[in-house]
């Protein structure tokens, strides 16, 4: 009998109507559009405005415009996976609150925090159900509402982030698609460069830790930056080899959207060329866990059954990965 395998059978995603462009930008903090386009790519990114407004909302619309395009039942959803580093609370877990939003009444769900790596860890875990033959229905949803936690004084990072999210449903499989191989690492000691000091366990939120911004994100750019290029494409590139692909048989790199110079230097370490290469940072930014759902939300229409997609992701921790996942259907 054929191996079971996690195939992609829908995708879903959402991201905010307001437009934070490097304009508006250039009114908050001393930055300008060229600088921001030829350092990062980046010329536009989606705020989730208004009040009460936690990223499941993203979450939400994305996993319903999934179920209504795939006609599923959310009673036949077996678990929620939400990967994000912004959940609507600490506790109880933002895929709690999605599950029961949308009626997945036979799920359970969990949130899982893996900043930019957040939703190729959640797919690879996701999948791992479904080969065990354990579910027959997983949402994976990666997402982040990052202007929740971004210090708009800081022209560093201020610049980088937005806000969206998307999902995939996972279903078994006897065919030669799906989820086939992915490689996940982590080291902690990437914390110093990357990480939000206060409101976890070790430095509660206190009147202090508000005065001195460290309920923001901390990034070491240049540091980062370096890990980054090498990571992504070392692990990339060892994902394409003990899979025999090359340049000519992956149709699509599917890179975390953090910086266009990461992802073409990911792309050049593998071979591939511009044309084949998802990229849509230059109008969401970087949205952590919600960048590699957002990119196969955005080409679904141009993928084929059969087609080879290498994705690939470095973020805080640090953790990075690859996933190999051969398309299962034609839009
Ligand atoms: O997704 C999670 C993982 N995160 C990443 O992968 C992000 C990785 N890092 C990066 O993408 C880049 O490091 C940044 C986009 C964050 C920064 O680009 P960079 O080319 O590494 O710039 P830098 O930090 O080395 O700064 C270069 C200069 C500095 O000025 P001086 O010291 O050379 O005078 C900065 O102060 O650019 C200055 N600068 C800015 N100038 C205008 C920094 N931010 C800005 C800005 N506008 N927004």
């Amino acid at each position: 009998m054929n191996k079971l395998r996690a195939a992609i059978t829908g995708v879903g995603g959402y991201v905010p109507d307001y437009i934070l462009t490097n304009k508006e930008l250039e009114t908050m903090v001393d930055t300008n559009d060229e600088w921001i386009t030829s350092r990062t790519g980046i010329k536009e990114r989606r705020i989730l405005k208004g009040e009460n407004q936690g990223v499941s909302v993203m979450g939400i619309a994305a996993v319903k415009e999934m179920l209504a395009k795939t006609k599923t039942d959310p009673k036949e959803i077996d678990l929620i996976i939400f990967a994000t580093v912004t959940p609507d609370m600490t506790f109880p877990a933002t895929a709690n609150i999605v599950a029961t939003t949308i009626g997945a009444t036979n799920a359970f769900s969990f949130d899982m925090g893996a900043a930019c790596s957040g939703f190729i860890y959640a797919l690879a875990t996701g999948a791992s159900y479904i080969q065990a033959g354990i579910y027959k229905k997983v949402i994976v949803i990666g997402g982040d509402k990052m202007s929740s936690i971004i210090d708009y004084t800081d022209r560093t990072t201020c610049i980088i982030f937005g806000d969206g999210a998307g999902c995939v449903l996972l279903e078994p499989t006897t065919e030669e698609v799906g989820v086939i191989d992915w490689l996940l690492r982590s080291d902690g000691s990437g914390e110093s460069y990357l990480h939000m000091k206060a409101g976890g366990s070790r430095m509660p939120a206190t009147r202090e830790t508000v005065d001195n911004r460290q309920h923001f994100v901390y990034q070491e750019g240049s540091a980062v930056f370096k890990f980054a290029v090498t990571n992504m494409a070392d692990i990339s590139a060892q994902v394409a080899e003990r899979n025999h692909l090359t340049a000519d048989t992956i149709q699509w790199l599917v890179p975390h959207q953090a910086n266009k110079r990461i992802i073409d230097a990911t792309a050049n370490r593998v071979g591939i060329s511009e044309d084949k290469v998802m990229m849509n940072i230059e109008r969401y930014g970087n949205t952590t866990a919600g960048t590699i759902p957002l990119l196969l939300w955005d080409y679904e229409k141009q993928l084929k059954k059969g087609d080879n997609l290498l994705l690939a992701a470095f973020g805080g921790g640090f953790t990075w990965g690859a996933v190999y996942v051969k398309w299962a259907y034609n839009s």
